[in-house]
């Protein structure tokens, strides 16, 4: 596969997304073939593999941990920390110190001695980000991370903590149906030279095509709450399929890639995470990136986008909700 630069980390054009497996999408394959997927991921070219301590309480850490034991040096991890900012920022000293210990915590449930990629999960709004980046600089010095990013961050916020210790990467949502940052994070990522990470990509799984009104959703599936899978927004967005799978048939490829390749197209900063538990699906998402637009499909497939209308959303106020369900 192609590879691509998130700053100075040299990853596979495509990632792979692994919370599925503990958290976020219901019930998934046990531990063994797990394990086997993401291998297969690797397998098949994939050198970009995300987790964050969050998915599954440690249990995705763990999990991919274990899957890429045998082939650490040849990947780039990325995980994730949350900061508690009540219990665990008081002081400059006690946010370092809080930060070490979530570090050593993920370290411990990887299984190894250094994250590649290590993002703060969420900007907290009452802790500095130049706080946070001032830390995570001394952690780079030290080996212990190669690098750091930021998920779902304003363009301010990166800004603010790339003057102290530079951005690897922004990940942060992105797809054909979610397009918010593009009017100024992606910019800010390539004029600043910040690899950008798209996670959910195909929009959870809806630009695949293989959503219908009916599709059922259970347990933690946060399908259950983001309002673009309710049965009428699958409905109103069926033009949106409609126009993906003409273009997906001309080039003999499935909507899904033809999702992935728009965004490629966009920038070589650009590094998409698709996330599937099936082996099939992840080798359709991987060879996404042998599907290359011309000049002039990509600009047929944004003129022709500026004319349909995307219904509902993705907010983390509504994931919130499936605690009460
Ligand atoms: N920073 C953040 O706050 C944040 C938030 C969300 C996600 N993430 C990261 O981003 C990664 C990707 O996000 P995501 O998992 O939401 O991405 P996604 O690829 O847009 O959605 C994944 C969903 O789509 C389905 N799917 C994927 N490829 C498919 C295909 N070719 N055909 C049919 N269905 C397909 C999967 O089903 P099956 O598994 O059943 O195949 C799964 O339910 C995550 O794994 C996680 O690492 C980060």
């Amino acid at each position: 596969m192609q590879k691509r630069f998130l700053r100075d980390l040299e990853v596979s054009s495509i990632g792979f997304g692994c919370m599925g497996f503990s958290h976020g999408y219901g019930s998934g394959p046990d531990k063994q073939e797990s394990i086997q997927l993401i291998r297969g991921a690797y397998d098949l070219g994939c050198t970009f593999f995300d987790t964050a301590e969050v998915y599954g309480n440690g249990h995705n850490e763990e999990l991919v941990g274990e899957a890429l034991n045998p082939i650490r040096d040849n990947v780039v991890l990325a995980t994730k920390l949350f900061i508690d900012s009540e219990t665990e920022a008081n002081s400059i000293e006690q946010l370092e110190q809080s930060i070490r210990k979530h570090l050593d915590a993920s370290l411990k449930r990887l299984g190894t001695d250094y994250v590649d990629l290590y993002y703060q999960h969420r900007v907290n709004k009452d802790i500095p980000v130049e706080d946070v980046a001032h830390v995570m600089g001394k952690l780079i010095d030290e080996g212990k991370i190669r690098g750091w990013g930021q998920s779902q961050s304003t363009e301010e916020e990166i800004r603010r903590a790339h003057a102290v210790t530079p951005l690897t990467a922004i990940q942060s949502e992105y797809s054909i149906m979610e397009r918010m940052f593009e009017k100024d994070v992606i910019p800010a990522c390539e004029e600043l030279g910040i690899g950008f990470v798209p996670f959910s990509p195909l929009a959870s799984g809806f630009l695949s095509g293989n959503i219908s009104k009916d599709t059922k959703y259970t347990g933690d599936d946060v399908r259950r709450v983001i309002t673009r899978f309710d049965p009428e927004s699958v409905e109103a967005n069926q033009p949106l399929l409609d126009l993906l799978t003409q273009f997906a048939e001309a080039k003999e490829a499935t909507p899904a890639q033809v999702s992935l390749a728009w965004m490629l197209h966009k920038g070589d900063f650009i590094v998409p995470i698709p996330g599937s538990r099936k082996l099939e699906r992840i080798q359709e998402n991987l060879g996404a990136a042998e599907v290359e637009l011309t000049e002039e499909e990509y600009n047929q497939i944004e003129e022709e986008l500026s004319n349909v209308e995307i219904h509902g959303n993705r907010t983390d106020e509504d994931i919130a909700k499936l605690n009460d369900l």
